[in-house]
């Protein structure tokens, strides 16, 4: 028999029985499905920091313990030992890849990493100014115009060809929207290069050469995005899901993700780090921004510190962290902006305001430094995160497709304005 809750409305003694649905590991969860049904009362969770709005077998956080792991793989096993693609695969399809499945799904992606041509004038036609975020949501959803022949969803192999089309071309695009903004030609894929390799090249040759790309870097980028492939249902995901649920197409709830990516709470958060860091300046500052950060009276947050569901140290953080101190000499770390990043860190750490609040560093206190040191300015940050995040949204959306219990995301309120009003 399913264990269950009972809740009393103590202005009239009537008792309310709900089950309780049990997690294969983490939090259960009550089910209130029936609640207005049978109450005629909503729930109220601003922010949905006590509700689960999906039952998933992709991601699993314990913020407590700092653990996270995709389709149970530890996310320390998965950046250490396995390729950014190997993720991807074992995010999409549930199992990690086999030596030749790896070898196909490799091969199915380089030949889709080309973008249509006409693409091209999309990004010719935003100003000289604009953030490459605003060029990446237009050509992500530009993408369901230029492919429209896949874009029905009642077939599978449709569907298919869809997810590898946008894991394939979201690079070539990013790359496409880092060159627009300096105005120099575009690159087109190298498809005799890795995933991660390639992106790098697309970034940073010039037309003609045939520019190295060192391995350090593509290892350390590798793992940045094995880091940010999936996160469970943060902010982004729980827009992809939402945007799903009206029957939406996924080029066009994948632009919604990057579009929630975008704030400086989330995937925005690690260009606002670097900015700090700059602004602060210099190890002799550190202590007057801390005080800052602690005053009631002003609103300034260190960026790069607290979580919403980590209350102990961010294990993503912790694996950028070690790569950071592997690799700051051969990727040529600014050694300034860390002696900076690391005072901080140090200080919080000690501090009873930092310690209270369970505020630890996260992932994007780290990434900056490591993406500045692969020459990939600050505006492209959020950009790298949603490379990565690609494949969780992708594995997201289908999960929703595939859940018979999905329903059209519409929550409900409750109303405190004008009760009737007569003009
Ligand atoms: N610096 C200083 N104080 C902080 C910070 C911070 N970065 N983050 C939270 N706090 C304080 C708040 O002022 C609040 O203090 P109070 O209790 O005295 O009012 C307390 O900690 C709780 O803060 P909330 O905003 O309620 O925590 P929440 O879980 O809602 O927010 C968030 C999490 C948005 C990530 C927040 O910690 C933050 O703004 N961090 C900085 C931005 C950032 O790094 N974002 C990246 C998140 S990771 C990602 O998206 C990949």
């Amino acid at each position: 028999m399913a264990e269950t809750v009972t809740l009393t409305d103590n202005r009239n003694g009537k008792n309310y029985t709900f089950d309780i649905l049990e997690a294969t590991k983490g939090q259960d969860v009550i089910d209130i499905r029936t609640l207005f049904k049978e109450t005629g009362m909503f729930t109220y969770d601003p922010g949905f920091t006590s509700t689960a709005s999906c039952s998933s077998s992709i991601t699993f956080i314990d913020g407590g313990k700092g653990e996270l792991r995709y389709r149970g793989y530890a996310i320390e096993d998965l950046a250490l030992n396995k390729s950014y693609l190997e993720v991807c695969y074992l995010l999409l399809n549930g199992e990690l890849p086999t030596f030749d499945e790896l070898k196909s799904y490799d091969y199915e992606l380089r030949k889709r990493a080309y973008v249509h041509e006409g693409l091209k004038n999309l990004f010719y036609s935003f100003p000289d100014n604009a953030h490459p975020m605003a060029m990446m949501s237009s050509a992500v959803s530009a993408l369901s115009a230029f492919y429209s022949e896949h874009i029905k969803m009642d077939r599978a192999e449709d569907i298919k060809i869809m997810r590898r089309r946008l894991l394939a071309k979201v690079p070539t695009l990013a790359a496409f929207a880092y060159r627009r903004s300096l105005g120099i030609p575009f690159i087109y894929p190298d498809l005799e290069r890795s995933f991660t390799e390639n992106f790098l090249y697309m970034m940073h040759a010039y037309p003609g050469q045939h520019l190295k790309i060192p391995d350090v870097q593509v290892r350390a980028l590798d793992t940045i995005f094995t880091l940010h492939a999936d996160h469970e249902q943060n902010a982004s995901t729980t827009v992809v899901r939402s945007v799903a649920s009206t029957g939406a197409h996924p080029y066009a709830a994948i632009t919604a993700g990057i579009n929630a990516l975008w704030g400086r709470a989330h995937g925005g958060a690690n260009e606002s780090v670097i900015a700090q860091l700059e602004y602060i300046g210099s190890v002799d500052r550190v202590d007057e921004f801390i005080a800052r950060t602690k005053d009631p009276e002003d609103d300034f947050r260190l960026m790069g510190f607290g979580h919403r569901v980590y209350k102990n140290f961010d294990p993503r953080a912790k694996i950028l962290k070690k790569l950071l101190d592997e690799l700051k000499h051969e990727l040529g770390v600014d050694s300034e902006l860390l002696n900076i990043a690391e005072k901080i860190e140090r200080v919080a750490l000690n501090d009873d305001y930092f310690i209270s609040r369970h505020l630890y560093p996260n992932i994007d206190f780290y990434s900056g430094l490591i993406l500045t040191a692969l020459k990939i300015p600050k505006s492209m940050f959020t950009i790298i995160f949603v490379i990565g995040r690609t494949a969780g949204w992708l594995a997201q959306w289908i999960e929703f497709m595939q859940d018979s219990e999905k329903k059209i995301a519409r929550p409900r309120q409750r109303y405190i304005g004008s009760t009737e009003k007569s003009i």
